[in-house]
């Protein structure tokens, strides 16, 4: 055993203002903290890394604060259509769902699919007949949509745009509330997930970075685990988590430096937007973003947990 396990936690990159704006920081910072002690519940009795990132990103599925699970965005249809992908650090197994709807967790889901199934990703259809497999509850649309998303929707209607449509406006929309665990545990084990409803009104069928192992998500002993949220055909067209993993195994940095030189990579080669975590194998955390704002919190090496929100890039 090694004699501490690390914990990071994200609910999303952007501009942050209308957090503060509409009086929600508080309610963040509770979520993030209450999350983290959850997590080092696990850690520290020593559970796997691989279960406290599934546990920590149940919890942050269940609050509506985030674009994951319950309170996700809607697509261009008005409905909820989920990714999500978790992955070993030990044997580089990994599980990935796209294009799911009805699902309370699927970070869970995407669980199953990498300890049931012979497969790394199921989509759609597909997805939904291996959870009714797998005995998995189906639920009701209004389980899962917000009058703040309806709103959201009606919003980027209006502007005849998906908000992932930025790129070409004056004032872009920094809105992106993925969420993302990576943890190690008292065993060096590392492991990562990350799962979203996506980009507010979004074509059908669209699917981002979150469920792609190696844009997404990534975990590996030897060198990280890595969760990034942000503008998803960046993040694939940069397979930005796998980057970072490469800048540790093949030039030495660690979790702070490559977080930053990943970053770096994502915003002179396609002009990205967006923020990674961080954990390398030595349980250092780090976490880096180009968005104005990011919100994470993190527990190094069993320390006290830290958040952050809003912070300046
Ligand atoms: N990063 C989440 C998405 O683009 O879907």
């Amino acid at each position: 055993m090694s004699n501490s396990y690390s914990l990071m936690v994200h609910g999303g990159a952007g501009a942050l203002q209308h957090i503060k704006h509409e009086g929600n920081e508080a309610k963040f910072e509770r979520s993030i903290c209450g999350i983290l002690e959850q997590g080092r519940n696990i850690l520290e009795q020593g559970g796997a890394a691989l279960d406290a990132v599934e546990y920590c990103a149940s919890l942050l599925e269940d609050d509506p604060l985030y674009n994951a699970g319950r309170g996700s965005v809607l697509n261009e249809y008005g409905e909820v259509e989920m990714d999500a992908a978790i992955m070993r650090g030990l044997d580089l197994s990994a599980g990935a769902v796209a294009s799911i709807k009805g699902i309370k967790n699927p970070i869970s889901l995407a669980r199953q699919v990498l300890e049931h199934s012979e497969h790394v990703m199921l989509a759609g259809h597909g997805a939904m007949k291996f959870a009714e497999f797998q005995h998995i509850k189906v639920w009701p649309d209004h389980y899962f949509i917000t009058e703040a998303r309806v709103k959201q929707l009606e919003e980027a209607r209006e502007a005849g745009q998906m908000i992932l449509d930025h790129e070409d406006s004056e004032e872009p929309q920094e809105k992106f509330g993925t969420i993302g665990v990576v943890a190690r545990d008292l065993h060096g084990n590392l492991a990562a997930g990350t799962s979203t409803g996506g980009i507010v009104n979004k074509r059908w069928g669209r699917v981002g970075d979150t469920p792609v192992i190696g844009a997404g998500v990534f975990a590996d002993n030897t060198t990280c685990a890595v969760s990034a949220t942000g503008y998803g055909e960046q993040f694939l067209r940069t397979v930005l988590a796998k980057t970072i993993a490469d800048l540790i195994d093949f030039q030495g940095l660690n979790a702070q430096e490559a977080a930053a030189a990943g970053i770096k990579y994502l915003v002179a080669k396609v002009n990205g937007l967006g923020g990674v975590i961080v954990i390398d194998r030595q349980g250092q955390c780090a976490a880096q973003h180009s968005t104005s704002g990011m919100i994470y919190g993190w527990i190094e090496q069993s320390g006290v947990a830290h958040h952050q929100l809003a912070s300046p890039v």
